[in-house]
């Protein structure tokens, strides 16, 4: 029986689960493929370094194009990361006819749309399951299993790693640095972990999911980002006082017009939410559908076995529709304009950490600035500190506001006497 035939580019955390993978479950793939698959050249950097699983030599090489031009190369599996020169090879494989699997969201959230153009151009499959939330099939869920509702909000935890931070300064009390290396050891974190902790690998996945849920073409600088190096101990006691968990949410909205509004931050969630109690490297997604409701997806975001799980559904995808002969039919370029909703049409409720002067008339003052700018207060709570330099802290919630409205009030704050300090701000969820 003539094999189906793979290269790979790159042996590391994700190319050896995908080597282990297609190894151990030979039986069962060839049984739902129809043939044996077979790896048959690994590119990586340096082939005299030691490698965590025996591999035969002669398959490794250091020259992508001996693999991006076998003709005898069906499917190209990239796992080695990065967008330049990934691009140029996923490019050049699909102009050669090959099928592309790919777990690189830096790469399809900045170039996604070129390279789906190329694959149907030249009649071949793209698939990125691995991109999205490492082994939750988030990706095929969207595409195929909402293709008949009217998706209208996106929210999940798409980091492993922020959420792992987070998990473990809030069960813990432990402190970032040392949290940081941890999850860098486990082989959670990017190569470089600003992209982690700055929020922006958890925005190229929710651009990517965005475009697919609305079908709308959202680029990575149409999402709003905020990362949680400034997240305190103090704000998540704070929280946790409160009834929420600080978690590294990425939201996507679209309302009745279609206007949406993609962000990742920081977010306050209700404990009685089930995105709270997402905890460690786990990722979940919520999709909610006009039709449908709420639906929650649910899973480990990262490592090695679980990405390469995604990464081999991805390559028995590809080998079917190989044989079935329906490559490049699969993903539908993204149909409907792109409308961003303004500052002033996003809502949300928001958190406020004030360090404030605690005498008679300082909640007056603050309180006027919020009737000024027309944000309505839910709560507000004095937590007693204890503090002998007369000041205390204050903790305000409020209703739904415009983050605009907001924003000119937590900038009028910051200008009063009375306020020494705008410590933090969140935007709360559930
Ligand atoms: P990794 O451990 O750093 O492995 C990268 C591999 O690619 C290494 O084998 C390296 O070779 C090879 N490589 C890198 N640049 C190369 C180049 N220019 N030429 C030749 N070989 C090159 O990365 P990873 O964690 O497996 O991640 C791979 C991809 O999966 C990334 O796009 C990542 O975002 C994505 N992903 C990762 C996870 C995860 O949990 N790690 C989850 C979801 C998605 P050497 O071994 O010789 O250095
Ligand atoms: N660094 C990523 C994370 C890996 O922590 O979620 C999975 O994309």
């Amino acid at each position: 029986m003539k094999p189906i035939r793979a290269g790979l580019l790159g042996l590391g955390t994700v190319g050896t689960g995908v080597v282990r993978i297609v190894e151990g479950h030979q039986e069962d793939l060839q049984r739902q493929v129809g043939s044996p698959i077979e790896i048959r050249k690994i590119l990586v950097k340096d082939k005299t370094k030691a490698r965590e699983i025996p591999v035969d030599p002669a398959k490794l090489t250091e020259d992508p194009w001996e693999i991006i031009h076998d003709p005898d190369i069906d499917i190209l599996i990239e796992v080695m990361g990065g967008v330049e020169p990934t691009k140029e090879y996923l490019l050049a494989a699909l102009e050669s006819g090959k099928q592309v699997v790919t777990a690189n969201k830096d790469l399809m959230a900045l170039y996604g749309q070129e390279i789906m153009a190329k694959a149907r151009e030249k009649g071949c499959d793209v698939f990125f399951e691995a991109s999205v939330a490492g082994g939750i099939p988030i990706i095929r869920t969207l595409i195929e299993s909402f293709s008949s509702d009217r998706i209208t909000k996106i929210t999940g935890i798409v980091n492993g790693t922020t959420n792992y931070i987070l998990t473990k300064m809030s069960q813990e009390g432990a402190a970032y640095e040392a949290v940081l290396k941890e999850a860098q050891a486990l082989g959670y974190a990017e190569a470089d972990p600003t992209s982690d902790v700055d929020g922006l690998d958890a925005a190229r996945k929710m651009a990517i999911l965005a475009t697919l849920g609305f079908r709308t073409p959202v680029a990575l600088e149409d999402v709003d980002v905020r990362g949680i190096r400034s997240v305190t101990q103090e704000d998540i006691r704070f929280a946790k006082q409160l009834g929420y968990e600080l978690k590294l949410l990425g939201i996507a909205e679209r309302d009745e017009n279609d206007l949406i509004s993609v962000s990742v931050q920081p977010t306050m969630i209700r404990k009685s939410h089930p995105l709270a109690s997402v905890s460690g490297v786990f990722n979940a997604v919520c999709v909610y559908g006009e039709a449908v409701g709420e639906t929650m997806f649910y899973g480990p975001g990262a490592g090695q076995l679980p990405t390469a799980t995604s990464v081999v559904a991805d390559l028995v995808a590809a080998a079917k529709n190989m044989k079935l002969g329906v490559s490049g039919k699969w993903a539908v370029a993204p149909y409907r304009e792109k409308k961003l909703k303004t500052d002033e049409q996003i809502a949300s409720k928001f958190f406020l950490l004030l360090h404030v002067e605690d005498r008679a008339g300082v909640l007056a003052q603050i309180a006027r600035v919020f009737a000024d700018f027309g944000v309505s207060i839910e709560s507000v709570m004095q937590p007693s500190s204890g503090d002998s330099s007369g000041c205390a802290d204050l903790i305000i919630i409020t209703h739904h506001a415009a983050k605009a409205a907001f924003g000119a009030v937590a900038g009028r704050l910051e200008s009063l006497e009375v306020v020494r300090k705008v410590k933090s701000v969140y935007r709360v969820e559930g």
